[in-house]
């Protein structure tokens, strides 16, 4: 089934989606599936002291497949919270259109970063109104992985400890779900929706984790956030393995899921 039959399918049925929406956070029935291994990103031993580590939550292996397969392949795509640039990896998958990729972090921060990366911060994009096609992007999920600097040995798997030093002003990967990872958030996605085309694609990356033993509904606060500057017309998956070591590692949840949301048209 083409891109635009299946979107076409899902707006005809303004029930189903809403009902999938409603569901996110309990099943994954319906939605499409990719069993996939994410990238390795556990630091080495060796990489410990002044050597750089990898960004440790890069986009997991099939998310950029599943992403191309629902963006037009000339679309303009900016990605606001590129990381390493994971981002440029579309173009393994046919994408000939511009990628524009941001971070608050310089991609030197990264052992593996690209360095076609600029510095730029999400909540106030230095980009006229209307500048791309499409937005991709994976923002942090305000799990453990915000935790502070902790280089004391232990394989604690943070952005901080990734890094080596504190993470920027304004930078979202250090802030835990909480009313400032949703205020940051917020104001982020209404500057997506801001840059990006009426009409346009908004592809988000997303995860639940589990905190005080309750699963913290993320994906789910995110689809609401990004409805509010369109209609999602669908919805995507990988599955990923749990890690083995940190905080709540028995109860982590095995699924991201690619929220795609066609921005209104005016
Ligand atoms: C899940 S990671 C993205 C990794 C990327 N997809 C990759 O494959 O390398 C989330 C990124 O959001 C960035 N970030 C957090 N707050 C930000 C902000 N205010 N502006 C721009 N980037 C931000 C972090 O520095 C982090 O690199």
């Amino acid at each position: 089934m083409g891109r635009n039959s299946r979107h076409e399918r899902i707006r005809r049925n303004p029930l189903t989606i809403a009902r999938q929406a409603v569901t996110i956070s309990a099943t994954l029935s319906g939605i499409q599936m990719m069993q996939a291994a994410t990238r390795s990103t556990e630091r080495c031993e060796s990489e410990l002291g002044n050597k750089l580590s990898p960004h440790p939550a890069r986009y997991s292996v099939g998310m950029m497949a599943l992403t191309a397969s629902v963006l037009e392949t000339t679309a303009s795509v900016l990605d606001p919270m590129a990381g390493a640039g994971g981002i440029f990896e579309l173009q393994q998958h046919g994408h000939t259109g511009t990628i524009t990729a941001s971070d608050i972090e310089p991609p030197t921060t990264w052992a593996n970063g690209d360095n076609r990366v600029v510095v730029a911060d999400a909540r106030a994009l230095p980009h006229a109104n209307h500048s791309f096609s499409a937005v991709v992007t994976s923002p942090p999920y305000g799990n453990r992985m915000a935790d502070k600097l902790l280089l004391d040995g232990t394989r604690r798997h943070t952005y901080a400890n990734a890094a080596g030093r504190m993470l920027a002003d304004g930078s979202a990967a250090a802030m835990q779900w909480s009313d400032n990872y949703r205020s940051t958030m917020s104001r982020i996605y209404s500057e997506i929706a801001r840059v990006v085309v009426p009409g346009g694609l908004v592809v988000v990356w997303v995860k639940d984790h589990i905190r005080s033993g309750e699963r913290q509904a993320v994906a789910a606060w995110t689809m609401n956030q990004l409805q509010q500057h369109g209609e999602l017309v669908d919805l995507l998956a990988v599955g990923v393995p749990s890690m083995k070591h940190g905080a709540n590692s028995e109860l982590r949840l095995t699924a991201e899921i690619g929220l795609v949301l066609k921005t209104n048209a005016n």
